[in-house]
């Protein structure tokens, strides 16, 4: 059976955890030579074994935009130019209008805007022609939900930026998508602070508000960062795969 990533060399940011730890998971055993990165160095280790196939792991907080050129150029003196590049790495933060601080802004604008923003500005030099450039977003980019604003006007900007990297990024033929995921089950809530209660009941709450009455795996997922990164998806640049069980359209 032929590997969709064979030699590729794939880079994940946030790949310690959830949605990005499956990914790298699948690329891996998809041929592909995977780095993680994160800002946690024990659970980097432990991501690390679990994903195998000689993975590197490196910290580094995409807030910190010094923190972002030394991954690539690691990564290139290690397993050489990147053809895929998953900018993953991100935080939610919740709280209504008016009891959400300046700095809780600060925070997830840093990580979910100027993170991404800046990884892919400092990848350019370290990418190959033809790399597939692939940004979690969320299907919740369109919608309006409430205590979220600052959360998803980060996800919405990085639609924006999709659609204005892919124009600029073509002439090398880098491809450049969005995935929007629905409600996934990963640590994130209990990360933001949350209650393992009061994360399950939004879960539980999200799951209902879709026309599948669930919510997405992270294997879900991977397999559609798989089609997005390998030349399955060959024609589609600043676009934007939403997989969320039918909650943005129905
Ligand atoms: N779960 C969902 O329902 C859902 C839905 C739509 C979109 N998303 C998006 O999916 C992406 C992954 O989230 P997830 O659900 O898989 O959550 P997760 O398990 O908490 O993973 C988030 C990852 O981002 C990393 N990260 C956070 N801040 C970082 C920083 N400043 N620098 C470097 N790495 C950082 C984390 O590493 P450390 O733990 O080391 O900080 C972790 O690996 C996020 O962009 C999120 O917005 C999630």
């Amino acid at each position: 059976m032929s590997l969709k990533l064979n030699n590729k060399v794939a880079v994940v940011t946030g790949g310690n955890s959830g949605i990005g730890l499956g990914v790298a998971k699948l690329f891996a055993a998809e041929g592909a030579k995977v780095t993680i990165t994160g800002r946690n160095e024990s659970t980097i280790k432990t991501a690390v074994k679990a994903i195998g196939h000689d993975a590197l792991g490196l910290v580094s907080n995409v807030a910190d935009v010094e923190s972002i050129s030394p991954v690539f150029e690691r990564v290139n003196d290690t397993f050489g130019k990147i053809d895929i590049l998953v900018v993953n790495a991100g935080i939610v933060m919740m709280a209504p209008l008016e009891q959400f601080t300046e700095a809780m802004f600060d925070q997830v604008t840093d990580i979910n805007y100027k993170g991404v923003f800046f990884t892919v500005q400092k990848a350019l030099p370290y990418l190959n022609d033809g790399a597939s450039i692939v940004v979690t977003s969320s299907t919740v980019a369109d919608k309006g939900l409430a205590g979220a604003a600052a959360y998803i006007a980060t996800k919405a900007a990085e639609r924006a930026l999709v659609r204005v990297f892919a124009a600029e990024l073509a002439p090398r033929k880098i491809r450049v998508n969005a995935l929007s995921p629905g409600s996934i089950a990963t640590p994130i809530f209990e990360k933001a602070g949350y209650s393992k209660e009061h994360a399950d009941g939004m879960a539980d709450f999200f799951a209902n508000s879709v026309a599948l009455k669930r919510g997405g795996t992270v294997d879900e997922m991977a397999k559609g960062f798989l089609f997005l990164a390998s030349e399955d998806s060959s024609y589609m640049t600043g676009g934007d795969l939403v997989l969320d069980g039918g909650w943005r359209d129905l």
